[in-house]
């Protein structure tokens, strides 16, 4: 697939894959702005806004957010300036949006569907693993990992210097419907999105996933962003 001078680039996986970890690194390395769905609606919550508290129990419980909130919500943040290029066109890189086909077809009609998609790829064993060990900075958003990425002070984040929390959503029950979610309204868009899509092998080391989605998108994203 050849796509010349593409704007916005969309990370596709499973709870889990890698997704936020691979964001960072693409958002520091090219200074796309990072725009996660999830890290939003965290916020949200930890602020005690409105919507933060209309979705509070649906993302401790692992079920998706109704289609309406969040296409409002994905709409309202990349009318911002960080995602857009300086003629207007708009630049980002999703993380966690779309997740069903009704958020999708949002995207095409308001001009703002992504050139490329990196699909992550990861078993479900290595991703249960994965969730049940993550440690999340609540500062920052920065992943680690117990045994995969520990911060350098147990407990703390290296970036930020903030105590690192363990998500609700990343204990046994919701991350089985997570998973659940996954499987039944997000992995479709694999086939949506057809040639769009690069398969990664989400389960490489984290230094290896980044390299690898790095040299994919190599001559595919515009000039603007790198
Ligand atoms: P969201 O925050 O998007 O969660 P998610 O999709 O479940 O993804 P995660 O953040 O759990 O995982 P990730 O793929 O980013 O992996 P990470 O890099 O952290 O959404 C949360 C909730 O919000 C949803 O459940 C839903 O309720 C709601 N929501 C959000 N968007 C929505 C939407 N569009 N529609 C409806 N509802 C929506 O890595 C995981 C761990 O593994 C970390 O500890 C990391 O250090 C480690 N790790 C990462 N990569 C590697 C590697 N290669 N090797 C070893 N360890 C690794």
């Amino acid at each position: 697939m050849t796509v010349a001078s593409a704007n916005r680039v969309m990370l596709l996986g499973a709870p889990g894959a890698g997704k936020g970890t691979v964001a960072k690194g693409l958002s520091d390395r090219f200074g796309l702005t990072h725009v996660s769905t999830g890290d939003i609606l965290r916020k949200a919550v930890a602020a005690g806004t409105e919507l933060g508290r209309e979705v509070q129990s649906i993302l401790a419980a692992g079920h998706l957010v109704p289609d309406e909130t969040m296409i409002k919500l994905l709409r309202d943040r990349v009318q911002e300036a960080d995602c857009r290029l300086p003629d207007g066109t708009p630049c980002f890189l999703l993380d966690g949006f779309p997740r069903t086909s009704g958020q999708a077809e949002a995207l095409l009609r308001n001009g703002l569907a992504p050139e490329v998609v990196i699909y992550l790829e990861v078993d479900d064993d290595v991703i249960v693993r994965r969730l049940c060990g993550r440690r999340t900075c609540p500062g920052c958003g920065n992943p680690h990992h117990v045994e995969f990425a520990p911060p350098a002070v147990a407990g703390v984040c290296d970036r930020c210097g903030v105590k690192l929390v363990q998500r609700p959503d990343d204990q046994e029950e919701p991350i089985r419907r997570r998973l659940a979610a996954f499987a039944s309204q997000t992995e479709l868009l694999v086939e949506w999105y057809g040639d769009q899509i690069e398969r990664v092998d989400g389960s490489m080391p984290a230094d290896v996933v980044l390299a690898t989605v790095v040299e994919r998108l190599s001559g595919k994203v515009g000039l603007a962003l790198i």
